[in-house]
């Protein structure tokens, strides 16, 4: 290694719990493994990143009059097309009520109907209206404000903000700590008994998305280096209705709003979904997001036509009516152009129950980790609701763990041996041109419809683009990291189902009613077709399944 490629690090801090990312489910986290010491370590600004503030239509629970557990549960398995895991969806659907009450006794406050109930909002592919939400459609906003509050007022939580994890540190199958860079360049090894990843998702591998910019896969491509199981990489759900500007993330227009009656419409006024699905708007996501794709690719606009809502509209949505009007565009006296955009992952670091990894010392929670709860394609505002149960699994789990496990020197040792392949500027520029390729090939070639060629195009790219300069570390090497386990996983998945739409395999295939799984970077060889015993073990890789992929 000569020495200018080289760096030393500022020093080995050694911490107890160390929770990365400050979403909904980091904070919620952090909040439930407190009265053990907690490091924050959060790339943006403390509780303002990630997707989790701009969550609009809410939260999924069966709290209203007349619903059930298993009414969600239902509704949420028929949504996953096949691939949910039951004994998840039921424990996550019986779950939520507590998890809102939760948030209300931390002082959330959700919006009530006329009689003081809580005022639920109807969204695609629930049979009735479930979702809890706050100041119309600022939901997370609301939650973080709460969550936030309560994790400050904990005297054993410390804050990093600014702070870029880059590295896992790992010794034979267990993590040791991290490495991480602060706001000015310098870098930090962190020893740890536990790391907790909650990053969020992958939404800026794409050119239209509802993300923001700090979306770029860094926990999912820190586990795969690892060698954490990972699993349903190639479901990417697209949401249908996102404003159709240019704007580097597109403003978001809630389900909600189809909820209350907004249509798709084409120009001529022809509702969309008409003789395609009899639940019309309210149809599954990935069935509304290729009716939409499909329009717009012989040339005709969509549009989303809520001016029936006009009256309440102010009350009701206005973080959307504030977005549309920072475009010029009143969705009260016009319909708005829409465009599908990369919006959830649903594949992730493979968890169990209580959000633990394959790898001892790891635990995952909220968009960044596969519980099973989503299968191939997520119902609507279920994933705040596992962000919310899961991050408090986690943290109960990481509390209940072993406090005698930090090992500085060994922790050191590692970063010393990876530290010549952390060197260039970790953070990726607005305008840097490796992101910006790949982004463009990711929406053409690993989109809402894919296909063999494609796929095969975009594989040879990221081999490309991984060559090219500042490629090797933090954003831009995640980025290439999730994009290369997402192209891969829809290369091998030979069928279309829920969000993975393939235009050579246009139908579901008995044969993979199954999982996806990958061994860190390499994928495993699909299972001949699992027992209802093998599922009944819940989000584990079955053992069987480890056998390398050969094509
Ligand atoms: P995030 O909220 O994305 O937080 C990730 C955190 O990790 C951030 O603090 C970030 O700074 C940090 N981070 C990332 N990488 C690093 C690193 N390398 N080092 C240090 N820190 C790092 N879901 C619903 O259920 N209901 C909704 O109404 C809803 N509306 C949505 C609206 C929009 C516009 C979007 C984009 C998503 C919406 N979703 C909704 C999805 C939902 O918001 C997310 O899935 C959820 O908020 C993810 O929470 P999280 O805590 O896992 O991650
Ligand atoms: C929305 O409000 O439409 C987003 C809800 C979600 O992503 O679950």
């Amino acid at each position: 290694m000569s020495p200018d490629r080289s760096f030393a690090y500022e020093g080995v801090r050694q911490a107890d719990v160390v929770v990365v990312g400050s979403g909904i489910a980091g904070l919620m986290a952090a909040l439930h493994a407190s009265h053990r010491d907690v490091l924050i370590l959060s790339k943006t600004g403390f509780a303002e990143g990630g997707s989790s503030p701009y969550a609009q239509g809410g939260i999924a629970a069966a709290v209203g009059a007349g619903d059930s557990a298993m009414n969600h549960a239902r509704d949420t398995m028929e949504a996953g097309a096949g691939l949910c895991r039951e004994e998840v969806v039921r424990a996550v659907t019986r779950e939520g009520p507590e998890r809102i009450d939760e948030l209300l006794a931390l002082g959330a406050a959700f919006d009530r109907a006329a009689g003081g109930a809580l005022d639920l909002g109807q969204e695609g592919a629930h049979d009735r209206p479930r979702v809890v939400h706050a100041e119309g459609d600022a939901t997370g906003a609301e939650v973080v404000r709460a969550l936030r509050r309560a994790v400050e007022a904990e005297e054993r939580v410390v804050i990093l903000d600014h702070c870029l994890a880059l590295e896992l540190l790992v010794d034979r199958g267990r993590v040791l700590g991290l490495v991480y860079t602060a706001a000015d360049g310098r870098r930090f090894v962190v020893a740890a008994n536990a790391v907790v990843l909650a990053t969020g998702g992958i939404g800026r591998l794409y050119t239209a998305t509802t993300n923001p910019r700090e979306a770029t896969g860094d926990g999912l491509a820190m586990a795969a280096r690892a060698g954490a199981s990972l699993a349903g990489l190639e479901f990417v759900q697209f949401h249908p209705t996102a404003l159709d500007v240019t704007a580097d993330t597109k403003p978001l227009l809630t389900e909600a709003l189809r909820g209350e009656g907004a249509l798709l419409v084409d120009e001529t006024g022809r509702r969309i979904l008409e003789g395609v699905d009899p639940r019309l708007e309210l149809a599954p996501r990935d069935i509304v997001a290729r009716t939409i794709w499909n329009e717009l690719q012989i040339g005709r606009r969509v549009l989303l036509d809520a001016t029936g809502l006009a009256a309440g509209f102010a009350e009701r949505f206005p973080s959307v009516l504030g977005l549309c009007l920072a475009h010029g565009l009143d969705p009260r006296v016009e319909p708005m152009p829409v465009t599908p955009a990369a919006h959830y992952h649903m594949g992730g670091v493979v968890v169990g129950l209580d959000g633990s990894t394959s790898l001892a010392g790891l635990w995952a929670c909220g968009e960044v980790s596969w519980t099973g709860l989503h299968g191939a394609n997520r119902l609507a505002s279920n994933s705040l609701l596992e962000a919310l149960v899961y991050g408090r699994r986690v943290g109960r789990s990481v509390a209940a763990s072993p406090r005698d496990r930090v090992f500085p020197e060994l922790a050191a040792r590692r970063a010393g041996r990876i530290s010549a392949g952390l060197v260039g500027s970790p953070w990726a520029g607005p305008d840097d041109p490796v992101v910006a390729e790949l982004r463009r090939m990711m929406w053409r070639d690993v989109g809402l419809v894919r296909s063999m060629s494609g796929l095969r195009r975009a594989q040879l790219e990221i081999d490309r683009l991984e060559r090219t300069p500042n490629a090797a570390v933090g954003e831009v090497a995640n980025m290439l990291t999730a994009a290369r386990l997402v192209a891969t996983a829809a290369v091998l998945r030979t069928e279309s189902r829920g969000a993975h739409w393939r235009r050579d395999m246009p139908s579901t295939s008995i044969h993979w009613d199954q999982d996806l799984f990958f061994d860190g970077l390499r994928p495993l060889a699909p299972q001949p077709r699992l027992t209802d015993n093998d599922r009944d073990r819940g989000g584990r890789v079955p053992s069987t399944a480890a056998v390398p992929w050969e094509e």
